[in-house]
């Protein structure tokens, strides 16, 4: 006798099954919606991708590229990686496309799933969701607020309140090869090992990023980016925070904030919860400037984020936020017999036209049995459909949450619920 081996999802990815699915796809889309308001246009890009790409892209330096990719070598020999972030796919998909030929900036929207091979715990997943848009080509400080402020009313519209958006600018190459040289010289005083000492050799900025407390301490006195910003870098830092203010979008600036990757320029961003512990970061973004020509396209400048759907889910529902209204469908039909479940069906193709969401109880159960499902199925009325009312073609429209019932003929039962429902 063979034994049977459960299998198991695989460690640290993140999985969403009924009913919690309902909460993460409502907010998956409600972080997108406001991107979409604005004119973004969707993306779908592969999942995996040459290495080369995030070798390039995203930065040797990091975490992300040096610890976290799952790579390996496909059928023809080739090295490919899952992808672990969006903006290197859509760079190398504009480029490939000649997307940035045509009017300037290209916006785009993107959602899927992203891995990265972190040590998995809460809100730290190997497989993870983001939803993000870049905005590629022009380089505007009123683009810069208008992208955050879209992920600012994404959070906003699933009524998320703990939160804030630190804000920060890398300058421009002027201000940050100014600040590199006293960055160098400070950390050349400091006693690292070998390890730190090669990735700051890659992208010294990667230090003030280190969860290390003894690197922390050493890092308190560093030279800040903020205060080497050329005057052009400087004018165009407070003009993003002028926007921001118009647009009511509240920020703190936090100078020390770092980026895990490396392709940031300019204005660089994070969202902060405050209900999530070590794994607080929401989502984020940036503009980046020299990521187009280093994947080998034009010389343009770009600025986006990602906004982390499972983090989101998991800060709603830490902010206690009510989803109930996502249940069950609008009418959930309870037929009795079967020239009833034939007429149910009908019923419900008509209805499902309308953009009404309709459930059948299936499976000849007794009317209480089904009414006890309708009833736990979270759906907003329930009509019972026995011969009387296929003989006078009319049907008792339940209420679940008043118990109030309202006679309505089949034949006019689809005007009524749209009315009712404002569909
Ligand atoms: P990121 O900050 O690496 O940026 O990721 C964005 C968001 O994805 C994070 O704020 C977090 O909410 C979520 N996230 C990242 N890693 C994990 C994980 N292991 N488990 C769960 N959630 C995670 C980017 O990826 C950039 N591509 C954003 C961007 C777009 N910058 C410019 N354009």
């Amino acid at each position: 006798m063979t034994k049977k081996i459960q299998i198991q999802a695989p460690k640290g990815v993140s999985e969403y099954a009924p009913p919690r699915s309902r909460a993460f796809e409502w907010i998956r889309e409600s972080l997108i919606r406001p991107a979409k308001l604005a004119g973004y246009q969707l993306i779908e890009l592969p999942v995996f991708e040459d290495t080369e790409l995030f070798s390039r892209g995203v930065g040797e330096s990091t975490d992300v590229v040096s610890k976290e990719m799952y790579t390996f070598e496909d059928r023809g020999g080739r090295s490919i990686t899952l992808r672990p972030e969006g903006t290197a796919g859509v760079m190398r998909a504009v480029i490939e496309h000649g997307l940035d030929r045509a009017a300037l900036p290209v916006k785009i929207w993107y959602s899927g799933a992203f891995f990265r091979a972190e040590r998995p715990q809460a809100g730290r997943y190997r497989q993870f969701y983001q939803v993000g848009i870049e905005a590629i080509g022009v380089n505007d400080d009123a683009l810069d607020a208008e992208v955050i402020a879209i992920a600012d009313a994404g959070f906003k519209s699933i009524g998320l309140k703990a939160y804030r958006l630190e804000l920060t600018s890398l300058g421009d190459a002027q201000s940050r090869a100014a600040h590199k040289v006293d960055l160098v010289k400070f950390i050349e005083t400091l006693d690292l090992d070998e390890a730190t000492e090669a990735r700051a050799h890659i992208n010294p900025l990667r230090l003030f990023d280190d969860k290390r407390e003894e690197v922390k301490s050493s890092m308190a006195n560093a030279p800040l980016l903020l205060d080497y910003l050329s005057d052009a870098s400087k004018a165009s830092f407070e003009n993003v925070q002028k926007h921001l203010r118009s647009l009511g979008v509240a920020f703190v600036i936090n100078p020390r904030m770092v980026r895990g990757l490396d392709y940031y320029t300019g204005t660089t961003f994070e969202f902060v919860h405050e209900n999530l512990g070590a794994q607080s970061g929401i989502g984020g973004g940036g503009r980046y400037d020299g990521l187009m020509s280093q994947l080998g396209g034009q010389d343009l400048s770009g600025i986006g984020f990602g906004l982390g759907v499972d983090r989101a889910l998991l800060a709603a529902e830490a902010e206690g936020i009510d989803f109930s209204h996502l249940q069950g469908t609008d009418v959930f039909i309870i037929p009795l017999g079967e020239l009833a479940m034939e007429t149910a069906l009908a019923i419900a193709g008509t209805l499902r036209a309308g953009e009404i969401s309709v459930d059948i109880a299936f499976g000849d159960r007794a009317l209480k049995g089904a009414m006890k499902m309708a009833d736990k199925s979270g759906s907003r009325f329930v009509i019972v459909l026995g011969e009387s009312e296929i003989d006078s073609q009319s049907v008792e429209l339940k209420e679940m949450s008043t118990g109030n019932s309202l006679s309505v003929t089949l034949a006019t039962l689809r005007d009524h619920l749209v009315s009712v429902l404002k569909k």
